[in-house]
Formats: C-alpha cells, sequence, structure tokens
C-alpha cells in the first residue's frame, strides 16, 4: 500500500470514529427506550448519600445522578447535558452541575443558569420510603 493511500485510510478511520463518538450519545439521548426492562425501579439505601454527597445511576439506559442537596433532599437529574449530550459533573463545591464541553452549568434543580443549553435537565421520578430512595 501507498504511503498516500495509507494516509487516506487512517484518516478516514478516524473521521469515523470521531463521528460516531459525537453521534451515538445523541443519538441515545433523543431514542425512545421502552423495553420491559427498561421500567425497573432503582432502590437506594439514604444512607448511600449522604447530605450534599451524590450517586451516579443508569437509568433506562441512560446515566442519571441522584443528589442529596443540603436543604431540599434528594433529586435525581439526567446527567446528559441538554446541548450536545455530554455528561454533566456535580460540583458539589459550588452547588451546580458543570458540562465539560462548554462550560454549561445548572442549578441542583436542574434549571440552566450559564451557557448554551438550550433547556434544564429532565428530572427523573424519586420518591422516599422511610430509608428508601426509589427511582422510577
Ligand atoms: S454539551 Fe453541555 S454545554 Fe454543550
Amino acid at each position: 500500500m501507498k504511503r498516500r493511500n495509507f494516509l487516506k485510510a487512517l484518516m478516514g478511520v478516524f473521521g469515523t470514529v470521531s463521528v460516531a463518538s459525537f453521534a451515538y450519545p445523541l443519538i441515545r439521548y433523543l431514542a425512545p427506550s421502552g423495553s420491559a426492562a427498561d421500567q425497573k425501579k432503582i432502590v437506594l439505601s439514604k444512607q448511600e448519600i449522604p447530605i450534599g454527597g451524590s450517586k451516579v445511576i443508569v437509568f433506562h439506559e441512560r446515566p442519571a445522578i441522584v443528589i442529596n442537596r443540603p436543604d431540599k433532599g434528594f433529586i435525581v437529574l439526567s446527567k446528559v447535558c441538554t446541548h450536545l449530550g455530554c455528561l454533566v459533573e456535580y460540583a458539589k463545591d459550588r452547588n451546580v452541575l458543570v458540562c465539560p464541553c462548554h462550560a454549561g452549568t445548572f442549578d441542583l434543580e436542574g434549571n440552566v443558569i450559564s451557557g448554551p443549553p438550550p433547556k434544564p435537565l429532565p428530572k427523573l421520578p424519586l420518591r422516599v420510603e422511610g430509608e428508601q430512595i426509589i427511582i422510577g
């Protein structure tokens, strides 16, 4: 194989991988999931998440985060940024969720504080029963 052809093939592979790594999270976010297995609830112990703490879960095949807010209690938010689908991170010291891709920032209700995200992070259904947190 000639060097030029090898470099073209190599660039093609890199291009395909780049497009796939961008498109996959977006497609996963937009595609509905509705199998019976997806309908399962997640049960956590309240003791797993102390005040100010968080736990990352996968719900309906999508990453989400359970946060025990200091003054408002538990909430579950999607970790998928509403801008382009990157995964937000909980910045405990600032009480916000930050997207590493374009610096979108969300409060602990999921509302957009700053940056390009067009809408809030989706909230997932959660209820607390005794010592259990039930998601779904
Ligand atoms: S993908 Fe999160 S701010 Fe752009």
